[in-house]
């Protein structure tokens, strides 16, 4: 139940939506080009004060991803310039990379198997191991990192980096201890290392999926804590012990 993915389509649907308020009001002041750019269906240029290059569009000739392209790259609609905390731009965090254009696809569509191996390889070759192997960190760091939904975001408000640690977020979407109210996006991880023991082949498989979790679900939900940048190899330690330590809460 956790394999497909809702969220690259419920990303772009909003990506959508916030072109299209946008550009609205870009376009104008004229009242009648909002009903238009809210309404759902049917989509059409709206004739009145739409930017020189909108005018030229003709949505209905469009094909979905031409339209989600031209709405998020060529319609102004999102701020494409905002500095990002990774010193890139919003403009870069919506360039797809191989994984994502792969799983990119449209609802009850499914990965071919060929496709499914490549990104599982591509995770699997963007994994980086501790030099003298995965051990388990502190806890109670772990703890707080896996609470904390800090970091990385932009928009009004921009994350600062210099005044918060980014954390893994891993409670929006898995309930883990029991003394906080986890998310059901993933699966339950309560008594994690209790359950299933701290054994080689376990403490490598939970680094991998904390890593890079394409590795093992090609088209997961779950974002790439290491390999994107988000956790340090340090940091991912302290989220295992979290998740394997006898004397975390996850395990009492
Ligand atoms: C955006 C949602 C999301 C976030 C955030 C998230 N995960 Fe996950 N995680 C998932 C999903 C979904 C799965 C199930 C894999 C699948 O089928 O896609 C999963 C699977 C896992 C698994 C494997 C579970 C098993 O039964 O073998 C582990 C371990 C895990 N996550 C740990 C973490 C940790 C630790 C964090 C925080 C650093 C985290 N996750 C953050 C969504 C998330």
């Amino acid at each position: 139940m956790f394999k497909k993915s809702p969220i690259a389509a419920l990303a772009a649907a909003s990506l959508l939506l916030i072109a299209g308020g946008c550009s609205a009001t870009n376009a104008g002041k004229s009242e009648a080009a909002k009903p238009a750019a809210v309404a759902a269906a049917p989509v059409v240029a709206a004739p009145v004060a739409a930017p020189a290059a909108a005018a030229k569009v003709d949505y209905t000739k469009m094909s979905a991803k031409d339209l989600a392209e031209y709405l998020i790259f060529e319609a102004e609609g999102y701020d494409l310039k905002q500095a990002t905390q990774e010193g890139t731009n919003g403009r870069a965090r919506l360039v797809q990379d191989e994984i994502q254009k792969a799983c990119s696809l449209m609802k009850g569509q499914e990965l071919d198997d060929k496709s499914r191996e490549k990104v599982m390889a591509l995770a699997t070759a963007s994994i980086k191991y501790p030099e003298g192997g995965i051990k388990l960190g502190d806890w109670k760091k772990g703890r707080e990192l896996a609470w904390s939904g800090y970091g990385y975001r932009t928009a009004h408000n921009p994350d600062d980096h210099e005044k918060g640690t980014p954390g893994g977020n891993c409670y929006n979407c898995h309930q883990i201890a029991t003394d906080r109210t986890g998310g059901d996006i993933g699966p339950s991880l309560t008594g994690y290392g209790k359950n299933r023991g701290a054994g080689e082949d376990m403490l490598k498989y939970t680094y991998d999926v904390i890593y890079n979790p394409h590795a093992y679900f090609a088209c997961t939900n779950m974002p790439r804590m290491g390999a994107s940048g988000v956790l340090s190899q340090k940091q991912i330690a302290d989220v295992m012990a979290y998740l394997f330590d006898p004397e975390s809460p996850v395990n009492k």
